[in-house]
């Protein structure tokens, strides 16, 4: 009997699971090393500074997928449950620890607490190939002032950078909710499309392969000053497949 051909779906989850479960099958072992040249790469060390909604929910889908994940806090005792329901690759430090321990950063706090995190920890994060800047600045919460402030400098993108001078900032999972990242992770049939921006070709890589492990689309829109468009409220928010994001992109004004 013939056999039949995979058809591109299929085929896709079986790489993805081939992948995954390669990436735990050596993240720890004698061959850590040779997963780097795995195809979508191998483990990478990652710590969230914040772990409440958004950084606790991306953190798992991470360490999920093999990737060793530290949560940070100002309190981390509090994260237990958070590391316990993220499994074997996840811990919990301080947000020094964090920094140290890791080669990408996951930025998930209020906008209004970048500037002291770039005073404490700027140096050492401009070291990273890749922090991701999943924060937002919102009126209700951080105050008009602050939003403001942004929107001068160029909005979100740009105002992050300036915080955080010489990191390799992509932007990414700005407007897509705490609750529906797990269900929309790897969802069968067409990917969900997350919308990116950053200046940094190799950071911009790096953040594509992590976003894939997870089971979605990144969608390079545009360089950093595109990034004010990724928050809440624009049409890039929400969730849309691949090609919805980008006709929506083409529509934006740097
Ligand atoms: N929630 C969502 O659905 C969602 C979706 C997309 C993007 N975002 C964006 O993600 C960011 C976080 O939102 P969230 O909903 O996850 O907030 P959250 O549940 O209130 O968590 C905020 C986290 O930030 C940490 N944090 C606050 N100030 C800090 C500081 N000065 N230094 C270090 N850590 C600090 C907190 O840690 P401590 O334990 O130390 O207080 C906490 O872990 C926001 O900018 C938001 O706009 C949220």
């Amino acid at each position: 009997m013939p056999t039949l051909p995979l058809d591109p779906i299929t085929r896709r989850d079986l790489l993805r699971l081939a992948g995954g479960v390669a990436a735990l099958a050596l993240a720890a072992g004698p061959f850590a090393a040779l997963a780097q040249n795995m195809p979508g790469g191998g483990p990478v060390k990652i710590g969230t500074i914040g772990a409440g909604r958004e950084g606790g929910a991306l953190g798992t889908l991470f360490a999920k997928a093999g990737h060793p994940v530290m949560f940070s806090s100002r309190h981390p005792e509090q994260l237990n449950d958070l590391v316990a329901a993220a499994g074997p690759n996840a811990k919990a430090g301080t947000v020094k620890q964090a920094v140290d321990f890791a080669d990408v950063v996951l930025l998930v706090v209020p906008y209004t607490a970048i500037e002291e995190i770039g005073r404490e920890y700027g140096k050492e994060l401009a070291t990273k190939p890749l922090v991701m800047d999943i924060s937002n600045p919102i009126p209700r919460r951080d105050g008009e002032a602050l939003v403001k402030t942004v929107n001068e400098q160029g909005g979100a993108g740009l105002a992050t950078a300036k915080m955080l001078p010489g990191s390799h900032i992509v932007r990414a999972f700005n407007a897509v909710g705490s609750g529906q990242l797990a269900q929309l992770a790897n969802r069968p049939g067409e990917p969900v499309g997350i919308p990116i921006a950053g200046d940094d070709k190799n950071a911009v890589a790096l953040a594509e392969r992590l976003i894939k492990q997870i089971g979605f689309e990144p969608v390079l829109v545009g360089g950093l000053a595109v990034g004010k468009h990724l928050v809440p409220g624009t049409p890039l928010a929400g969730v849309h497949t691949p090609e919805e994001i980008r006709q929506a992109a083409a529509t934006l004004k740097e």
